[in-house]
């Protein structure tokens, strides 16, 4: 079966809780497009090079989930040839036999215009500040701050910019619980499953 559930959204929103757990109950396999930039962005040197020669390992790292290397990650995903690169990779990962979760920026618009459900999962700027500031300390404005930065620049790019494709769901999470969140995506995901035929 081939089956794409495509999730969208700005930084901290809940994406990555809701793709896995929508993983996990359908079987689907998951792939957080985000690592793939966080893995450009981490290896330094030309970007372009790296998006062309990125190798399971660079996606292991280890100081992926860091502040710097979201702000790496939105810097590098402006470049049109960084995300021609790493295009196909995750086209073919979507189209996949048995299902496929894919979160990111641009899966419903770009990388899956067909995805078979589209979710948006969105919250306030002051709400995902504050989930970030529990995972990773440090100051709140701060915090905050690179929040919005990430967010003019992610929506704000000429190439595959943030934003919610015209047939796609969209779930705010900010007055949410991670259950009602993952229930509200479930769902959405087995009525489509239940309108296949066969
Ligand atoms: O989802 P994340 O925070 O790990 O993403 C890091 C950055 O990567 C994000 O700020 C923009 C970029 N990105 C993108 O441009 N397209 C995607 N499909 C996923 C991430």
């Amino acid at each position: 079966m081939i089956f794409t559930v495509a999730i969208d959204g700005p930084a901290a929103a809940g994406k990555g809780t809701i793709s896995r757990a929508v993983a996990e109950r359908f079987g689907f396999a998951h792939l957080d497009t985000g690592a793939l930039y966080r893995a450009v962005g981490a290896k330094g040197g030309d970007p372009v090079a790296a998006a062309r020669n990125l190798v399971p390992a660079d996606l292991a790292r280890d100081d992926l989930r860091t502040l710097e290397a979201g702000q790496a990650a939105s810097r590098v995903a402006v470049i049109p040839e960084v995300r021609a690169a790493l295009l196909e990779f995750q086209r073919r990962f979507a189209r996949r036999e048995g299902g496929a979760v894919l979160d990111g920026r641009d899966i419903a618009t770009v990388i899956c215009p067909d995805a078979e459900v589209k979710l948006y999962v969105t919250a306030s700027a002051e709400i995902r500040a504050h989930r970030r500031w529990l995972e990773v300390g440090g100051d709140p404005a701060q915090v905050l701050a690179e929040v919005r930065e990430r967010d003019a620049r992610d929506m704000g790019r000429a190439d595959a910019p943030l934003r919610a494709a015209e047939d796609a769901v969209v779930i705010d999470t900010s007055d949410l619980s991670v259950d009602a969140a993952v229930a509200l995506a479930t769902a959405a995901v087995a009525r489509r499953l239940g309108d296949r035929p066969g």
